[in-house]
Order: C-alpha cells, then sequence, then structure tokens
C-alpha cells in the first residue's frame, strides 16, 4: 500500500488544526500508520527541506518550521500520496481552492499548515527522514475491502 508523509507545521499545530487535518484523512479512509508531536532541529529542517536550499526562502521557511512544534505523520492507501496533495490545495494558500486545507485555513505562502510529500520518491525519502521503523504501525482495518 502506498504511503506518505503529512506534517501539520508550527501555524497549524497553534492555531489547533492537528484534529481537523487528522479527522479529513481519516474520513476519506486511509490509515493513520504513524503519528508524533516533535519539535524539529535546524538540522533535520534543513535536510526535509534539500531541494529548496538555493531558494531565497530557505533561511526563513527553515526558521519557521523550527519556531514550534509540528505533528509529523505517516499515512496509507492507495494513491495516498496525490489524493493528500489534492486534499492540501495549492502551496500559495490564495489559489487554494475552498475545501482544501490550505483553502480553507492558510493565510500566507509561508504559513500554509500542512507538508505533503509530492512524489513516491519524495515520500519514500520524508518518511526514513521523520520516523524510525519502530514508530510506524502497518496494520489492516476490517473495513479493508471497503475503504484504504
Ligand atoms: P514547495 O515544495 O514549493 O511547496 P509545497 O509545500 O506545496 O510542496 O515549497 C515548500 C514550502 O516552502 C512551502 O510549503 C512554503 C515555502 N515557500 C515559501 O515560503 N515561499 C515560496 O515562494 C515558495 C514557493 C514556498
Ligand atoms: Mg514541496
Amino acid at each position: 500500500m502506498e504511503k506518505t508523509f503529512i506534517m501539520v507545521k508550527p501555524d497549524g499545530v497553534q492555531r489547533g488544526l492537528i484534529g481537523e487535518i487528522i479527522s479529513r484523512f481519516e474520513q476519506k479512509g486511509f490509515r493513520l500508520e504513524g503519528g508524533k508531536l516533535m519539535n524539529v532541529s535546524r538540522e533535520l529542517a534543513e535536510k526535509h527541506y534539500a531541494e529548496h536550499k538555493d531558494k531565497p526562502f530557505f533561511g526563513e521557511l527553515v526558521d519557521f518550521i523550527t519556531s514550534g512544534p509540528v505533528f509529523a505523520m505517516v499515512w496509507a492507501g492507495e494513491d495516498v500520496i496525490a489524493t493528500a496533495r489534492r486534499m492540501m490545495g495549492q502551496t500559495k494558500p490564495s489559489e487554494a481552492a475552498p475545501g482544501t486545507v490550505r483553502g480553507d485555513y492558510g493565510l500566507t505562502v509561508g504559513k500554509n499548515i500542512v507538508h505533503g510529500s509530492d512524489s513516491p520518491e519524495s515520500a519514500k525519502r520524508e518518511i526514513a527522514l521523520w520516523f524510525e521503523e519502530k514508530e510506524i504501525s502497518s496494520y489492516e482495518k476490517a473495513i479493508e475491502s471497503w475503504v484504504y
């Protein structure tokens, strides 16, 4: 089953949106396989966002992600990577459709509530970066034949 890395960013945690975001993925039918509230070191933030290290916003991005606790998660389901990205909405909240997390709650491109892996390669890399194997529970739901 495909897996993705989803993170409620510091603004989402501060605004009390952890439960709301978990609910959206749960109600869709995806399966939560790991989750933890954690403070992020600069080293981890820089590794996570390594693809952006030469961008002008990199410093601010790392400052923001390390500014307070985040809620890191692993979600599983068929096509969960692309579907979660659609449920999150466009990077810029001003362009994110209503009904998406960023469209409903995001304010600025810097403070856009949630992160989700953008490809199978990123998902594999990010899950390994943020989670130890023993922190992930792969299990089957009794209703597996109806939802993921
Ligand atoms: P990116 O990977 O392009 O977006 P996404 O989170 O949708 O995968 O960028 C990573 C984060 O960097 C983005 O969520 C917010 C921040 N960012 C800025 O602060 N300014 C920008 O101009 C861009 C493109 C991103
Ligand atoms: Mg990205």
